[in-house]
């Protein structure tokens, strides 16, 4: 949430930082700012509510001289979105200049200090308090920025990622970080700050990871110095490789990040298995499971933490994971865990699932398991985020950035992974047979081949699409392995059309739901022709016959739900734990056109960002 860059070298700082804000916009756009610092020491800063298009258009001929700055795109917590609120933010004096992600929980009773002290606020910011506590801390202590930043951060409770200039003194800046990620990038004559690597991508391959408490002193001409929050010993420096390109950075002529990953999920799935089934398809080899393997062969239980997408990805699991390694297994959300008194035990794993690898409650949840003695394994997508560097052990899924706000191509490669852990883990612990891993392993090396014709739909559900433009309100409805394919098919539609949906599972329908069904109401059906095709069958009858439409998502050859349904999706048959990634296309596909018919951006949904690193 809020994404955060910082540049100083000797290029013009302006269109590197409104490249990177573009980049991080996935992480809100309520408003953008820019400060920026020209060689004589004079600060500009420029603000505009609503996404960084519009601050282009703000500071579109004005002066955007300077080879340093700092920006922010915001996605707001305290106070509305509007210029005022947006970052940077100044101290009293304008002298100093800061753009902060994440939250200051005691930033009222700091606030309540410095307005004793002669401050006055001209945001509703907690960002605001920050700077100004700065300011008021530089002025009383007669202290360089630094020690004013370090002394200030010690005051503040809460998580914040920061970078931090100050007006006639062109040639330094600070940031810090505690449990909002900041990453460092290190390039010839020239230093980026970003709240991840891909305002980096393109200029540096050279990349640190800053941890918590660190504070970085990036000063032109010299070498990046690292300190801890209370400690005057500069910190090791772990320069890292960046795996990232520019072109996975594009649209690469789609019409939005969203459908672009939509159409990667065969090369997506591709990377995400390889070299992970071996043995023409017989056996499962995931490192994280294996290195460990004591503790999966001997584990009592699985707990598996997750939020949103990855949640429902989460309930998957855990059906794969009972059905292969005989472990009970619960899904929590990862805002309940933390604060649901949970009993954990040194023989519990617990699986935190994040594409991200940044959100607030499920870092807070491993934090917790951590305490409680649990091993912790982590299921991440981006690299080096701060969920694989607390967890244990874990697995990278692998499918390259995801931008578009909706979660796609993250939610197939999380399934994936879950099926290689349940597969990998229920050899260890010989629960599963070799043909069950046969079975399941050659299938998912068919999977990018079978994805492909999955997406063969996308025309003709473009046309479907057309006929519930305008319906208010959907049901969807799965059961077994496909009831969390119903859930995510009904959060795509809603985060990105706004049409309000719900996914239930199929048969407790009649338990309340079944009230909702009139002509109006289209409900979409999965139904794969797996264990529970029949009772599926009774399912849609009994929407019906009460007038209600239904979409069937079905498997190849099933012609005879074309009496039923009154429209129907023909997906490839695949084994029936598989069956999620096969159905889950097509309701991306669906939510995808439904919002684009409705006019919406679709890659920014409002109110909505990308990784939420805030409770
Ligand atoms: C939905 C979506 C969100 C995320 C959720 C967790 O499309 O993207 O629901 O799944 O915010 O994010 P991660 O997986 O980054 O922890």
């Amino acid at each position: 949430m809020c994404g955060i860059v910082g540049y100083i070298g000797t290029q013009p700082a302006y269109d590197i930082l409104l490249q990177g804000l573009r980049r991080l916009e996935y992480r809100g756009y309520d408003s953008a700012g820019v400060a920026l610092m020209k060689d004589d020491g004079s600060l500009n800063v420029y603000k505009a509510t609503g996404k960084v298009a519009n601050l282009e258009l703000t500071a579109s001929g004005k002066d955007t001289d300077g080879s340093i700055g700092i920006a922010h795109t915001r996605w707001a917590t305290h106070g509305e979105p509007t210029d005022i609120n947006a970052h940077p933010h100044l101290s009293q004096s304008g002298d100093i200049a800061l753009v902060h992600n994440g939250t200051i929980e005691n930033y009222a009773v700091l606030r309540e200090a410095l307005t004793q002290h002669g401050y006055t606020f001209k945001s509703e910011t907690d960002t605001e308090v920050l700077v100004q506590l700065i300011e008021y801390i530089k002025e009383k202590n007669h202290c360089y920025l630094f020690d004013a930043v370090r002394e200030a951060l010690k005051q503040v409770e809460g998580a914040y990622a920061i970078a931090v200039i100050e007006r006639g003194n062109p040639s330094r800046l600070i940031a810090a970080r505690k449990s909002s990620p900041l990453v460092i990038g290190i390039g010839e004559g020239e230093t980026f700050i970003a709240s991840d690597a891909t305002p980096i991508v393109g200029f540096t391959d050279k990349v640190i990871y800053l941890k918590d408490n660190e504070i970085a002193i990036v000063e032109q001409g010299k070498p990046l110095q690292i300190k801890s929050l209370n400690s005057n010993k500069p910190s090791s420096i772990n320069i890292q490789k960046l795996q990232l390109s520019v072109a996975q950075l594009e649209k690469g002529g789609y019409d939005a990040f969203m459908l672009k990953e939509i159409f990667e999920q065969p090369n997506t799935l591709t990377d995400c298995i390889r070299g992970r089934i071996v043995d023409g398809g017989s056996r499962v080899v995931l490192s994280g499971v294996v290195e460990n393997a004591e503790k999966f062969r001997y584990a009592n239980r699985i707990i598996i933490v997750a939020c949103g997408t990855s949640w429902h990805a989460a309930l998957i699991g855990k059906r794969l994971i009972q059905e292969m390694c005989q472990l009970p297994v619960e899904v929590e959300y990862a805002s309940e865990f933390r604060y649901g008194c949970p009993i954990i035990t040194p023989r519990d794993i617990v699986v935190a699932i994040s594409q991200s690898g940044e959100t607030a409650d499920t870092l807070a949840a491993i934090q917790l398991a951590k305490e409680k003695g649990a091993f912790v394994y982590g299921i991440c997508n981006v690299v080096g985020a701060s969920i694989p560097r607390n967890t244990d052990s874990g697995t990278y899924i692998h499918v390259g950035p995801e931008i578009g706000v909706a979660s796609t191509k993250a939610f197939t490669g999380q399934v994936t992974v879950l099926t290689l852990l349940a597969l990998c883990a229920g050899q260890i612990r010989g629960t599963v047979s070799t043909d069950t891993v046969r079975k399941i392993g050659r299938a998912l090396i068919n999977m990018p081949k079978t994805i492909k014709e999955v997406l063969k739909l996308n025309e003709p559900i473009k046309d479907l699409s057309r006929i519930f433009t305008y319906s208010h309100n959907f049901l969807y409805l799965g059961r077994g392995y496909n009831y969390p394919t119903a859930l995510e098919g009904a959060l795509k539609l809603k985060e990105i059309s706004y049409i309000h949906a719900e996914g239930y599972p199929a048969a407790e329908m009649k338990h309340g739901p079944i009230a909702l069904i009139d002509n109006e109401m289209p409900t979409v059906i999965i139904a794969p022709s797996d264990s529970l095709y029949d009772k599926i069958v009774s399912n849609v009858q009994q929407v019906k016959s009460r007038g209600g439409s239904v979409i069937a998502i079905v498997n190849k050859g099933n012609d005879s739900m074309n009496e039923l349904a009154d429209y129907c999706l023909q997906i490839p048959e695949v084994p029936e734990c598989l069956t999620p990634i096969v159905s889950s296309i097509p309701l991306q596909l669906l939510a995808y056109y439904i919002a684009v018919n409705k006019g919406k951006d679709v890659d920014r949904p409002r109110n909505l960002a990308k990784s939420v690193t805030v409770e």
